[in-house]
């Protein structure tokens, strides 16, 4: 079957058999969790990007808008750095999340609107406890606008002993009803608002790419930050 190409939606993608795969698995239960499916070359490239970072390139983490170290600490011991498109990885990362930004738009109508990702780095001890990344309720009050978060990992040879899993949370259960392992490529896609998640503590430098599609909330002439 001949598809026609529509110059404004970038890309086609068709039906790419990994973004079909995270649109069902969204669709049927809110979080998609893919061994292996970031395309080999990309999760290569940034991989290497991550290995050629020095600790200074990285900042430490905060939560919302609190500047409170100790608080901060007792929340989440991971090193940030916001990919903004300075090297071809990071570009073809970008490339690559707009992709599945477009195609998802396309099958659930999501109406994403922007992307926003950094690196993470938890060095051995670190953690990010349970959270969710993105409030029911009142769209402004947490400013973010989140929609749906992307996570994958670049951690070959990761062991069980490494710890450093992704817990996911039913909102109504204490238990988390699954465990990732940060293995590399692994991509884990799940609703900001649904999905509360913890970070256990690594004990080895467990690299990651966090990522949210956010929708459009300007409201009259107040624009929404970029993040
Ligand atoms: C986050 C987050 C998970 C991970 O940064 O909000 O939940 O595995 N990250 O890095
Ligand atoms: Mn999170």
């Amino acid at each position: 079957m001949q598809l026609a190409f529509d110059p404004r939606f970038g890309d086609f993608d068709g039906e790419d058999p990994l973004f079909s795969q995270i649109a069902d698995d969204l669709q049927s239960k809110a979080w998609s969790v893919i061994p292996s499916a970031l395309p080999p070359a990309l999760a290569a490239a940034l991989h290497q990007q991550l290995m050629s970072l020095d600790e200074e390139q990285f900042a430490r983490a905060g939560v919302g808008r609190s500047n409170d170290f100790t608080l901060n600490s007792f929340v989440r011991r991971d090193e940030i750095r916001w990919i903004e498109g300075g090297t071809d990885a990071e570009k073809d990362w970008l490339q690559w999340s707009n992709r599945l930004r477009l195609f998802l738009n396309r099958r659930l109508f999501l109406g994403l609107f922007s992307f926003e990702s950094h690196f993470a780095h938890y060095p051995p001890g670190a953690f990010y406890k349970k959270h969710v990344d993105a409030f029911k309720g009142n769209p402004r009050q947490d400013t973010s606008n989140r929609v749906l978060s992307v996570v994958a990992y670049f951690n070959p040879g990761w062991l069980p002993e490494d710890g450093g899993e992704l817990a996911l949370y039913d909102e109504h259960q204490v238990e988390p009803f699954l465990s990732v392992t940060p293995a590399f490529a692994t991509l884990v896609v799940f609703l900001s608002e649904e999905v509360p998640h913890e970070v256990r503590p690594a004990r080895r430098d467990r690299y990651s790419i966090a990522g949210w599609y956010r929708v459009n909330n300007s409201l009259n002439d107040q624009i929404d930050p970029p993040r």
